[in-house]
């Protein structure tokens, strides 16, 4: 325990997980990485680890008790469009199901704040440019479905205090800040 506020991160040791670690520990919270590694990187992680699936109650329990968390940062996701019209399973089962399986858990720690990091995806063929918060969503393939799906399922998350975030224009910040090109 290091007397900061601990906020748990899904998915810590991918892009934007990672960046949000970083950003975390320089405004004086303790991050707690959470990850799977089904695509993250070790070297990416800052803070504290946890090796562990969304999907996995116990292991998340276990988390939630040894860290004393206040809030959860979920980034944890499958998310390539391409792969989601192949094997739209995996986008349903990681997406929707492990994210519930993550709300669970927190419930059962009673931890009630939640931001979770949506896609422009849900809004399909949009016809705009700039796209307001309020732009009808109109998924079309199951990783922008998968998560439309969790945004809309309101009444699971009850008790939460639920921020979401749709991010669509980080790939020119990561590369320049992790000096890469994915
Ligand atoms: N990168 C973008 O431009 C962009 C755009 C829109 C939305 N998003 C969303 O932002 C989030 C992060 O995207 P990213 O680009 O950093 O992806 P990424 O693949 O780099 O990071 C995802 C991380 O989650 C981990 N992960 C995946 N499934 C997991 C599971 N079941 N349990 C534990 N860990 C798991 C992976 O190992 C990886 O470290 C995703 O939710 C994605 O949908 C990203």
């Amino acid at each position: 325990m290091s007397g900061r506020p601990a906020i748990l991160v899904t998915g810590g040791a991918g892009y934007i997980g990672s960046h949000c670690c970083r950003a975390l520990d320089a405004a004086g919270y303790q991050p707690v990485c959470y990850d799977n590694f089904s695509t993250g990187h070790r070297s990416f992680v800052t803070g504290a680890l946890v090796t562990g699936d969304i999907a996995d109650k116990a292991t998340l329990a276990h988390t939630f008790a040894q860290h004393d968390i206040v809030a959860v940062m979920h980034f944890a996701a499958s998310s390539l469009v391409g792969e989601s019209v192949v094997d739209p399973q995996k986008y349903y089962l990681n997406n929707l199901a492990g994210t519930l399986a993550l709300l669970d858990a927190m419930r059962a720690a009673g931890c009630n704040r939640l931001v979770f990091s949506s896609t422009g995806a849900v809004y399909g063929n949009a016809d705009s440019q700039a796209l307001p918060e309020n732009y009808a969503c109109a998924p079309i393939n199951p990783y922008g479905a998968s998560k439309w799906m969790r945004a809309r399922a309101g009444g699971l998350s009850r008790g939460l205090w639920a921020r979401f975030i749709r991010t669509a224009l980080f790939q020119r910040q990561r590369r320049r800040s992790l000096g890469r090109n994915r």
